[in-house]
């Protein structure tokens, strides 16, 4: 019999880059291997298991769900879709609607549609004068502004939409409509809106390229200057929401409740590793080229959007249920607590090897210094070669570019794992 490698190598189109691992089981925070090896998970699937690893109640509610009703079709109505709707609603605090797909750059390619259609059909502005300028906006705007390092999901839409060359790489020509500006940089955005632009897309902390927050004065800046040239201003939550930064939603972890988006996409945690994706919209009144007035929330129509599979009664049934596991066990709490902990304790190391620690609540990275490779001699990326030796001694971490490794391990994960793992670190460091 092959083994299982070799089945990937004959038979899996090779688009990853794989560490030699078979995982086969979980439990809570920790995975087995086929060997029956045993590791901390700190990676959940690159943020992902949020309750961890075959929690029971999401096994009940999954089991339960699939002898009633595993799909229909968004030709009907399901009980769990429109009360996962309401839920998710209700954590962004205004007053608005979801769609529903099935993963991250889904939900987003549905905010590029949002926005393409916004541009289309609603009014744009009045010219603007601002410092002694003058800007005139198009009619049919259909620019969105994402940022440097930015990611935003593997489809056409969104590896033009994501700020990172490696992405696009061989994949000319990539769709039009997209441009990428400085993060945190608030005077160049101002600077970059053009007639074309329609909406802001941004990570409110960019994950893939090593967990970089935005500052509280960019998050206002952005709501700002979307308000000053009637922009959309859209978040993509797909990695930082949900519960990972400590909230519902990352930006209030970093901003509190004083910035309204427009639009907000969720997917990875949203489902514990179900499946999902979704994206919200916020119900504010927009005024339409006909001269009528409209609902943003309803924007999107009719025939406008779809997706056999977006909301599943299964899928809905599983993302309700995590979602009550992290209100009823208060894992928000955990998650700042706990991340707040972790943080501490790998500063605490003082390593010689780590240039920086970053994030909030559970999604954390730290950088490796310039020349690691030099000083352990050791030629691999200093991400891959630092995350082999975790692996070594039983603890799976998540690499983001060269320099950074990640730690977004499940919302419930304990002091104690926290404490097993800063030693497998300072064991690896040293
Ligand atoms: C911020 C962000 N957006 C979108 C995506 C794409 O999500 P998916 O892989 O579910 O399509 C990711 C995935 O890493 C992400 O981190």
């Amino acid at each position: 019999m092959e083994s299982t490698l070799e089945l990937f190598n004959q038979y899996v189109v090779p688009t990853y880059g794989r560490f030699p691992l078979v995982l086969e089981r979980g439990e809570g925070c920790r995975v087995w291997d086929e060997a029956g090896r045993e590791y901390l998970d700190f990676g959940a699937g690159i943020a992902v298991c949020s309750v961890g690893h075959s929690h029971p109640r999401v096994a009940d509610a999954m089991a339960r769900q699939a002898r009633k009703l595993v799909h229909t079709s968004n030709l009907y109505y399901t009980r769990p879709q429109g009360e996962l709707a309401k839920r998710l609603v209700g954590y962004t605090g205004h007053a608005g609607k979801v769609f529903f797909a099935n993963s991250g750059a889904e939900a987003n390619d549905g905010l590029y549609k949002l926005a393409r259609k916004f541009g289309n059909e609603a009014r744009s502005p009045l010219p603007r004068h601002a410092a002694g300028e003058r800007l005139d906006y198009a009619p049919n705007r259909c620019e969105i502004l994402t940022f440097d390092g930015s990611f935003h999901g593997r489809t056409l839409g969104g590896i033009a939409a994501t700020g990172q060359e490696k992405v696009k790489k061989g994949f000319e020509p990539i769709a039009a409509g997209f441009r990428h500006v400085p993060y945190n940089d608030a005077p160049e955005l101002g600077r970059c809106i053009g007639p074309d632009t329609v909406a802001i897309l941004m990570e409110p902390i960019q994950g893939e390229i090593g967990v970089r927050p935005a500052t509280v004065q960019f998050l206002k800046a952005v709501r700002q200057i979307c308000d000053d040239h009637g922009l959309l201003m859209m978040f993509d939550e797909v990695q930082c929401g949900l519960g990972r930064t400590g909230d519902w939603c990352a930006w209030k972890t970093l901003a509190g409740e004083g910035i309204i988006p427009d639009a907000v996409s969720w997917a990875k945690g949203i489902a514990g590793g179900f499946p999902l994706g979704a994206f919200w919209v916020r119900d504010r009144t927009i005024s339409m080229k006909d001269g009528s007035e409209m609902s943003l929330a309803n924007l999107l129509g009719p025939g406008t959007h779809g997706s056999t599979y977006g909301g599943t009664p299964l899928g809905c049934t599983v993302a309700n249920e995590v979602l009550s596991i992290i209100e009823e066990e208060g894992l928000l709490a955990n998650a700042r607590e706990i991340g707040a902990y972790a943080k501490a304790a790998i500063e605490a190391l003082c390593s010689p090897l780590i240039k920086e620690v970053r994030g909030v609540g559970l999604m954390l990275a730290f950088e490796l210094v310039a020349d690691f490779s030099e000083r352990i001699g050791d030629k691999r990326a200093p991400a891959l070669a630092l995350i082999e030796r975790l692996h070594q001694a039983g603890l799976l971490s998540i690499p983001a570019g060269t320099h950074n490794v990640r730690w977004l391990p499940p919302l419930n994960v304990s002091r104690i794992e926290i404490d097993r793992a800063v030693a497998i670190l300072r064991a690896a460091l040293s």
